[in-house]
């Protein structure tokens, strides 16, 4: 079996890679990745010299490269998770957007229809998709499952609904067998710190400010990104193709409520007196667009497929916060930005 996993240098796809890497060392496992920003080979450290394990730097909107890939390849399946993936970033530049998650999305599509060429048995294409493709939903009523209509607001949500959309047409028109996935929010080690928890670590670590969108009001449902990893390995070997399965572990938080949570947690575990992290909390002007609630019901993935989340939010938060204080130097890298020279450094002259 050869999975190629797309954007495995990123936070969540670094965790599956890492996941299928340990768990079936009789699998060979291509990493594709561009090492965009988002791009972080120092995530993958630890598996990197297994042998059932090897990195390729591309591009996925570069079409004629991933069609030389998936022919020298000859991969069965492919988890595509490589996406431009931060809502604040879609804002100031959807066209990035569109290309990376809609073009390059459509180009994965196109080489594996050429590569597998109507010879199905035994082949995948998951695609690695959002609940925010399903809209904003009011303060405590309603859920998105997976028969709720798409109605993307951001550009990221957008281009992430309209990847979806091709990938069901491909397995409408051609056959292709393909499955989605919708996860809710995800939190975890490896999460570059532009997103709300690990860019809220980092700046109570520095004394920074801890900017609060609006009024704080919206919510989130959050996912350890590890229960996130353990999920895609039940849904690529179980799922029926043709289905959409959401994955979530009914777990809303109002973000000002996660905030104060994580303010106390790291005021003990940074001997700080209780109340000092909070006092770095600071609103500004809401982010255009806020959707108000995210929440998703995972009924179906945990009835017909038998997966459900290992743990709740409160022991994942500590040990996130841990691996975070724990690995100052991994935020150092990354927030400095010395981490974009570790691809040249190791794989130079391979
Ligand atoms: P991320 O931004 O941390 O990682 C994305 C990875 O894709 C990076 O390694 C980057 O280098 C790579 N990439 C970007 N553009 C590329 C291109 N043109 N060609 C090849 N590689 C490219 O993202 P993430 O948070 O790990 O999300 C991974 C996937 O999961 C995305 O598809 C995202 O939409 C989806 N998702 C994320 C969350 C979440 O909470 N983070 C929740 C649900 C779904
Ligand atoms: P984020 O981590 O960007 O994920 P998403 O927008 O995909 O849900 O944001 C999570 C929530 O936190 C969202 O409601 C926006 C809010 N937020 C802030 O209030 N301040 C910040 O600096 C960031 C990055 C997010």
């Amino acid at each position: 079996m050869h999975i190629l996993i797309t954007g495995g240098a990123g936070f969540i796809g670094s965790h599956v890679v890492r996941h299928f890497v340990n768990r079936y060392p009789d699998y060979r496992i291509t990493n594709l990745d561009a090492l965009t920003y988002a791009g972080n080979l120092e995530n993958l450290r630890d598996i990197a010299s297994k042998p059932n394990y090897r990195f390729v730097k591309a591009d996925i909107t570069d079409a004629g490269a991933i069609h030389e890939l998936f022919e020298e390849g000859r991969f069965d399946g492919v988890i595509h998770l490589a996406a431009e993936s931060h809502v604040d970033r879609s804002i100031s530049n959807p066209t990035e957007f569109v290309m990376t998650n809609v073009v390059g999305t459509v180009n994965l599509l196109n080489a594996a229809r050429a590569a597998w060429n109507g010879a199905y048995e035994g082949k995948l294409f998951y695609h690695i998709s959002t609940d925010e493709v399903y809209g904003t939903l009011e303060q405590g009523t309603g859920i998105f499952t997976e028969e709720t209509p798409y109605d993307p607001h951001s550009p990221y949500s957008a281009s992430k609904a309209s990847s979806d959309h091709f990938v069901r047409a491909y397995y409408d028109t051609y056959g292709l067998p393909a499955v989605i996935s919708n996860c809710s929010n995800n939190y975890g080690s490896y999460q570059f710190p532009e997103k709300l928890i690990p860019l809220f670590i980092n700046n109570i670590r520095n004394r920074k400010p801890l900017p609060v969108y609006g009024k704080g009001e919206n919510v989130r449902d959050w996912l350890w990104v590890v229960d996130h990893a353990s999920a895609i390995d039940v849904i690529y070997h179980n799922a029926k193709h043709g289905e959409t399965y959401n994955i979530g572990g009914h777990n809303e938080w109002k973000n000002i409520d996660l905030i104060r949570l994580l303010c106390s947690i790291m005021d003990r575990k940074l001997g700080r007196k209780e109340g000092e992290s909070a006092e770095l909390i600071t609103y500004v002007t809401d982010r255009a667009g806020h959707d108000l609630r995210y929440a998703i019901d995972s009924g179906k993935l945990q009835r017909e497929l038998g997966w459900t989340p290992s743990l709740q939010f409160e022991e994942g938060l500590e040990k996130t916060v841990d691996w975070y204080l724990e690995n100052p130097e991994w935020l150092e890298r990354v927030t400095s930005g010395t981490y974009q020279h570790y691809y040249e450094e190791q794989y130079r002259g391979r």
